[in-house]
């Protein structure tokens, strides 16, 4: 078994999981690499205890990402951190030729995002991926396979939506997802908008144009010292876009909701894609449902069937056994490590997201933020 050497920038929420994932390595029996932390960096040095408590294979810790990226055991970084600071970092680790697992949204903005893929670009040695875990849910590879295979025939509509709910509540202490200066001025696009274009985007299904609508519905809240802060992010954005099918040529609306104040809805993403020949729905309401209609002539039938542990790469736990938000992380991460030891993901929907699919979600993103200003159609053409 290969192992790649890893350093970890910013170790909060999901710094854990990426490292969580590490330690249950032995969950997929057939992969032959597999990651070791060696490294983690963090502002305040209190937040790597619980890594260095669980992980006898850290040998550094540091509180300035420029040492770990001067650190030659490195081979490979993961970066978490707040999304002002993703340009520097993300562009220091590849000129450092450290291969990146970078988060979304890659930049704060347009011209962010703009230099971090021209960078790339000049440094085609290093593997840059962003991370996006919904699609390795045994339904989504499942809906990947029929995208791939043409089952859903023309495609009539499409819609993606990723809803949370815990902000509705004014009395939410903000945080540095709702300050512009640190989450961008997409809002909640910037934070919840990749994992909604990610499947999409890899069908294919390519904005032409978009009419957005925004909403900043909670406009402050406490400051957590007992003050009170403007909430100037946006809370809830519905792009409708006009989108093209590659293989057809033919045009159909595709929808993109992001929701912070989505009332009931913990952690929900979903898909429904609606096609002549077949139609497919998934949500993580029920991670393991998948809801079908093939259509043939005669009577139109939605169907459901449960999913186990049908994943792009194999897993020890039990076929019948239900798949979750740690699974698709652990999935997410075997995909990105294949892929640096096998050059390209195993299938189609069995890879992360490529630094052009994160480009094409910022030029998407700020023609939403122009179209809702001005309230009208606005193209996403390069
Ligand atoms: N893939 C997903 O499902 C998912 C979910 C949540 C967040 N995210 C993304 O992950 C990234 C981090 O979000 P999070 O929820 O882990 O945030 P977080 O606030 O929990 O963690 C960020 C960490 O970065 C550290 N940090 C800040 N400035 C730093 C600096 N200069 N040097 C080193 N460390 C620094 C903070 O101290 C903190 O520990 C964001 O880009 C976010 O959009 C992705």
């Amino acid at each position: 078994m290969k192992t790649i050497r890893f350093g970890l920038i910013g170790c909060g929420l999901m710094g854990r999981e990426f490292a969580s994932a590490a330690a249950r390595w032995c969950h997929l029996p057939d992969m032959d690499v597999r990651p070791e932390i060696v490294a983690v960096c963090n502002r305040s040095l209190q937040r790597t205890k619980w890594y260095t408590d669980h992980f006898d294979s850290i040998v550094q810790v540091t509180d300035d990402y420029r040492q770990l990226l001067a650190n030659p055991d490195v081979e490979a970084v993961y970066i978490a951190v707040p999304h002002h600071l993703h340009q520097e970092f993300y562009c220091a680790a590849v000129g450092a030729g450290k291969h990146l697992m970078g988060e979304k949204p890659f930049g704060i903005d347009q011209p962010a995002s703009d230099a971090i893929v021209r960078w790339i670009g000049e440094h085609p040695e290093v593997l840059v991926r962003c991370s996006s875990e919904f699609p390795f849910f045994p339904a989504l590879q499942r809906i990947g396979g029929m995208i791939e295979a043409g089952a859903f025939g023309r495609i009539v509509e499409v819609e993606a939506g990723f809803l949370h709910s815990s902000d509705l509540d004014p009395n939410k202490p903000i945080n540095w997802k709702r300050m512009v200066e640190f989450n961008g001025r997409y809002g909640c696009m910037g934070d919840l908008g990749m994992h909604v274009c990610h499947v999409p985007f890899r069908a294919g299904w390519i904005p032409r144009t978009v009419r957005a609508v925004l909403s900043n519905i909670v406009k402050e809240r406490p400051d957590g010292k007992g003050g009170v802060a403007p909430c100037e992010t946006w809370d809830n954005a519905t792009l409708l876009c006009d989108a093209t099918d590659p293989g057809s040529g033919d045009r159909f609306p595709l929808t993109l909701k992001t929701q912070r104040i989505a009332p009931g809805e913990k952690n929900t993403y979903y898909v429904k894609i609606l096609g002549t020949d077949a139609s497919a729905s998934f949500s993580t309401k029920n991670p393991k449902r998948l809801k079908l209609l093939e259509y043939a002539g005669g009577q139109q039938t939605w169907g459901q069937v449960d999913m186990g542990q049908e994943t792009a790469f194999a897993a020890i736990t039990g076929g019948i056994f239900e798949f979750g938000f740690s699974d698709a992380i652990l999935q997410m991460w075997a995909a990105f490590l294949y892929e640096l030891e096998h050059g390209k993901p195993p299938s189609t929907f069995a890879g992360c997201v490529t630094p052009e699919e994160t480009s094409l979600s910022h030029r998407l993103f700020t023609a939403a933020l122009d179209s809702h200003e001005n309230a009208s159609v606005v193209s996403v053409a390069e």
